[in-house]
């Protein structure tokens, strides 16, 4: 693929990803559209260092147009993390480019956010919500958008007490006094209404507030959001929840987009409401 022009933070071997980095790849830990994530071993550290390498895999068979979309996808996730640093974002270590495969290298994580949802704890849900918050108030600080925003992209850290935002394949940065965008993915599940409309959607900030919502609601339910359950009613009625979590869930989850909370607002609520608690 010598036509498409690499940034200065990819590496480019002639041998395979496993060789340059002088790793020894395990097992999948995840996979997605284009995309698998391995865990992998340093070969030189005694101790067995692990990583997680996202790869993305094409046939010298495939179409170009094909092996274009697939760099695409992977230019636009280096480009868009090595701009990152936040606590709650996954840290991209480097970008390889070898022989067929494309690779990004990133601190392992001890699942996805979706696979942990049985066990987290009451304590968790307010500390995850509060983290995730976090993570998209700072990106859309920099209007940038995820594109994706959900529990399996959502790692949960070794020491089960932080979680990190992943997955920046689809995400966008969004020109100055600019809020809306001719193409957003999403999953389905966490979409809000105003996508559905099949009108552009004039504020993707706001829909991704949504995807916040939706995801609170994972969190609150321990288990990934479904597609047509109308989450307020449960929340509403379920006195285990914590009122500060409630009122989230409502403003979120409000139906238009012109009174729907932004992710900045929630973060705003959530320090005045638990000064000192429970970020990370
Ligand atoms: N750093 C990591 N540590 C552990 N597991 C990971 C890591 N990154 C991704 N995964 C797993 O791989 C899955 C796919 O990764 P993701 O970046 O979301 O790729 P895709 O674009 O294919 O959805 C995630 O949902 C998660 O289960
Ligand atoms: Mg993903």
């Amino acid at each position: 693929m010598a036509c498409v022009r690499l940034p200065e933070f990819v590496e480019r071997h002639n041998v395979s990803a496993a060789e340059a980095l002088g790793v020894r790849e395990l097992r999948v830990l995840g996979r997605g559209v284009s995309s698998e994530v391995v865990l992998a071993v340093e070969k030189s550290s005694p101790e067995g260092k692990k990583k997680a390498l996202k790869k993305i895999v094409y046939g010298e068979r495939e179409s170009l147009a094909d092996k274009l979309k697939r760099w695409s996808f992977f230019l636009n996730e280096v480009n868009i993390l090595k701009e990152l640093s936040h606590p709650n974002i996954i840290e991209l270590q480097r970008a390889l480019s070898c022989r067929e495969e494309l690779v990004l290298v990133l601190e392992l994580h001890v699942s996805d956010l979706a696979s942990a949802l049985p066990h987290v704890t009451d304590f968790g849900v307010i500390r995850f919500f509060t983290q995730s918050t976090s993570a998209l108030t700072y990106l859309h600080q920099r209007r940038i958008v995820h594109g994706d925003v959900k529990p399996q992209n959502v790692l949960l850290h070794h020491t089960g007490k932080m979680v990190r935002l992943c997955d920046f394949g689809f995400a966008q940065r969004l020109p100055e006094n600019k809020k809306s965008c001719n193409t957003y993915s999403g999953t389905p599940a966490y979409l809000g209404p105003e996508f559905t409309t099949g009108q552009p959607v004039q504020d993707v900030y706001k829909l991704e507030s949504f995807a916040l919502g939706r995801l609170l609601c994972s969190l609150l339910f321990r288990e990934k959001a479904k597609l047509n359950v109308d989450y307020l009613p449960l929340i509403r009625e379920n006195a285990t929840i914590p009122a500060t979590m409630k009122e989230c869930a409502q403003r979120l989850l409000e139906p238009s987009p012109t009174e729907r909370a932004t992710a900045w607002q929630i973060d705003q609520f959530l320090t005045q409401t638990s000064p000192g608690a429970p970020s990370n």
